[in-house]
């Protein structure tokens, strides 16, 4: 199994984070990691992101990774911040290639067929489906997973806990991510721990 599949695989759903204040993050990994989902996407929306990573990293059970990823210099600033696993919204070259050189797990976003094929060339199979909803819902999903038999999806973009199961029982997704999970600002632990709760028994 890819290194990136095994972190699609650790839960339903992968949470995408933004935290504004870095005293937040610990506390909101906790809870996530309590409630069943491991696997933590930190998006890089916010100057408190890279210390959050850092922060996040010192929570039993969690797998800290960094999203909103755009460029090589992202890429660098995230690992030397102990991300473990990198997401980007598309899929550019030099981003590829890059996370690629440093042999870390990468999803990058795609939303049409000529983005997976630029994907395929340079040996990824995993991809981030974003913008979800707005790329045209789970009809394109399908669409686009019927000629790429090999690919798998983490769709994102607008799915929540009303529509994540319908995602969840497509064969090519193997979870999806969302910010339902984790509401922006001052965490309350046992609401995000019973969301996460909540999203982490979407495969049963
Ligand atoms: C992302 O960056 O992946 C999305 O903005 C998350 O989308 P959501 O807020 O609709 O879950």
């Amino acid at each position: 199994m890819k290194p990136i599949e095994t972190i699609m695989r650790t839960a339903p759903v992968i949470p995408v984070i933004v935290i504004d204040e870095v005293e937040h993050a610990v506390p909101l990994a906790e809870a996530l990691v309590a409630g069943g989902l491991r696997s933590l996407e930190v998006t890089l929306r916010t100057p408190a992101a890279l210390a959050a990573i850092r922060a996040m990293k010192q929570v039993p059970g969690a797998v800290v990774g960094v999203g909103s990823v755009t460029n090589p210099k992202e890429l660098d600033d995230a690992l030397n911040a102990g991300a473990e696993f990198v997401v980007s919204p598309g899929l550019t070259e030099p981003l590829a290639r890059a996370a690629i050189a440093a042999q870390v797990p990468f999803l990058p976003g795609t939303a049409n067929a000529s983005d997976i094929m630029r994907g395929l060339d340079l040996g990824l199979t995993h991809f981030k489906f974003f913008p979800a909803m707005a790329a045209g819902g789970l009809p394109v999903l399908k669409a686009l997973a019927a000629p790429f038999g090999q690919v798998r999806f983490c769709p994102t973009g607008g799915i929540g806990p009303d529509n994540a199961a319908e995602w969840l029982a497509h064969e090519a997704v193997l979870c999806v991510g969302g910010s339902w999970v984790c509401p922006r600002g001052a965490p309350d632990r046992s609401a995000v721990e019973a969301l996460a709760r909540e999203a982490s028994q979407l495969w049963s």
